[in-house]
């Protein structure tokens, strides 16, 4: 009985606690933020070691309606409470609305370069294969410099190891689809899939991780669907991982499932490659029906690795089914994975020393989703906000401006005078809280598109305070860089120093 009534107050409490309207109440959030403003400090050391969570697509309405679903809007997520933070602008040298190709390469190698191409400058437009062979068109990534400092490198992503994000680490591309040979059209033959650079080419040879999905680029097979990859040129790169590692006597483990990837001796494994799907892999409220490792699982396995070399490490993460669902215009499961995503922030928080690891989390984009007036505090992020008071037709709190067939809610009416009217679909006669609902869209395309906006990003660690305001995207690796090198920098100074007063000292001793 009495702990009935304790879980029950508990209950009560813990829910009225979020929507308390008090004095104190708001007193308290307030001064526990000002305790943390007045605390916080520059961490001056060197960027030992670099961890950048992407999250695909996961502009600030996303972040917010991920913070809502995991807490109410008092809730601060993980990376919420990182100490220094900032907005990066996304567009890219040709387009005012980046993709990932060119927004993934401006955080990781440092300049804006045409959407839909990858690590090669401005002056590759899409598609040019013979200019994106001109050595100084390519652009070295933070990946590349890592490995060069003597640092292990690598990645961890839910999308295709070879897809938009990722790529740009390892590969030069004037086209982000030519992940795999079947996809490379005629008149590119002088050129090399993205997927063959990743196992044959610097960087991505002598990257110590990498995980994620896209087995159909790198084996024989035919693509699963219009967007995947395919291998027609009857190759096996698996094999020809193995056959590299092997000839250059390194200690390597391929795994392609979950229980491989759990019993795999991090101890005895200085590359690891797994790949667990055909294409991407899947979304994370489906992933139990399958024998794929989490997000969170991937980073805990990839930082095991990396962590072994004395010189640190550099590790990108991407959650990239936040942008897939949100091109389909399935906010839930875009919010769903970002809740996974900050999952594995927290895991990987938890393995790093915050004193020597720069820690990361951004956004290459937004979406167009928008979160709608007025919604009662404590409402479900996915439901009804209120009735229009113009049609007096309910709409949901979530909303897209742009979106594909399916989120298109809109409807013709014809009455009995064959006048016709456009009307709206009205949302409370539908599950809007069902995974797979669709938020209405206003503006019908193929699929939603992505949003021009600002994305955030978080920083925590050595030199995190090199963020703080609106910044290119493209500073991010330079920031980055600072940060990793000023050690090197420093050092070298301690150690002039040093050895002056060393001399001096012998100097004054000898006479
Ligand atoms: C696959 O290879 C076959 C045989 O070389 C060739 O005829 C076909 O056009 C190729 N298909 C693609 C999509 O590259
Ligand atoms: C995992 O992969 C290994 C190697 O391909 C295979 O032998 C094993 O059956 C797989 N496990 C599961 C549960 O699918
Ligand atoms: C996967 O998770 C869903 C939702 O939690 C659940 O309904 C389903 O039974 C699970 N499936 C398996 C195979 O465990
Ligand atoms: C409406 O249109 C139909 C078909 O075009 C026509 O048969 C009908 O008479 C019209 N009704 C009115 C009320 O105009
Ligand atoms: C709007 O939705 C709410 C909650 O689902 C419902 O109670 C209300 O009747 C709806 N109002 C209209 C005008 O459809
Ligand atoms: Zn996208």
């Amino acid at each position: 009985m009495n702990s009935v009534f304790v879980v029950l107050s508990v209950l009560f409490l813990s829910t009225s606690w979020s929507l308390r309207t008090d004095n104190q109440f708001w007193k308290d959030l307030a001064k526990k933020e000002l305790e943390e403003a007045l605390h916080t400090k520059w961490n001056l050391n060197a960027a030992k070691n670099v961890i950048i969570f992407v999250g695909d697509g996961m502009g600030p309405n996303t972040v917010t309606a991920t913070r809502m679903y995991m807490g109410g809007e008092s809730h601060r997520l993980s990376y919420e409470q990182f100490p220094h933070m900032g907005l990066l602008k996304t567009y890219s040298a040709d387009k005012m609305v980046p993709d990932s190709a060119c927004s993934a390469t401006a955080l990781f190698s440092g300049v804006k370069i045409n959407k839909d191409t990858i690590g090669v400058d401005a002056s590759v437009k899409r598609g040019d294969c013979e200019r994106s062979l001109l050595p100084e068109t390519r652009l070295k990534s933070l990946a590349a410099e890592a490995i060069d400092a003597g640092k292990s490198a690598g990645f961890v992503t839910t999308m295709r190891v070879t897809h938009a994000t990722p790529g740009p680490l390892y590969a030069h591309s004037a086209d982000r689809l030519w992940e795999c040979d079947a996809f490379m059209p005629a008149g590119t033959e002088n050129c090399k899939d993205i997927a063959r650079q990743l196992v044959e080419d610097e960087p991505g040879r002598n990257f110590n991780v990498i995980l994620g999905g896209g087995r159909n680029g790198f084996i024989p097979s035919e693509a699963v669907n219009a967007w995947a990859c395919a291998r027609n040129d009857s190759r096996n790169l698996i094999e020809d991982y193995e056959k590299d590692k092997k000839e250059r006597g390194l200690k390597y483990r391929i795994v392609s499932n979950k229980t491989e990837l759990g019993n795999f001796d991090p101890d005895n494994t200085d590359y690891l490659l797994g790949i667990f799907a055909d294409g991407h892999l899947s979304y994370e409220y489906q992933r139990n029906q399958t024998d794929i490792p989490s997000l969170s699982e991937m980073v805990a396995a990839a930082i095991k690795v990396l962590q072994k070399n004395d010189n640190g490490f550099f590790l990108m993460v991407e959650g990239g089914n936040i942008d897939m669902a949100h091109h389909r215009g399935w906010a839930k499961v875009a919010i769903d994975e970002s809740a996974a995503m900050e999952e594995a922030v927290k895991v990987a928080l938890a393995m790093i020393d915050e004193k020597n690891t720069l820690f990361i989390v951004t956004s290459d984009h937004t979406h167009t989703l928008s979160i709608n007036g007025y919604p009662k505090r404590g409402s479900n992020i996915f439901g009804i906000a209120e009735a229009s008071s113009y049609d007096g037709i309910n709409y949901t709190t979530l909303s897209y401006s742009t979106g594909g067939p399916d989120s298109f809610h809109f409807y013709v009416h014809t009455d009995e005078n064959n006048e016709t009217t456009v009307r709206r679909r009205d949302p409370s006669t539908e599950d809007t809280d069902h995974m797979l609902y669709n938020q209405i869209a206003g503006i019908k395309l193929i699929e939603n598109s992505h949003g021009g906006g600002d994305v955030t990003i978080y920083a925590k660690g050595p030199h995190a305070h090199l963020f703080h305001n609106v910044h290119e995207q493209h500073y991010v690796y330079h920031a980055v860089m600072y940060a990793m090198t000023y050690s090197n920098g420093c050092a070298q100074f301690a150690s002039v120093t040093m050895l002056t007063v060393i001399f001096l000292i012998n100097v004054i001793l000898t006479f």
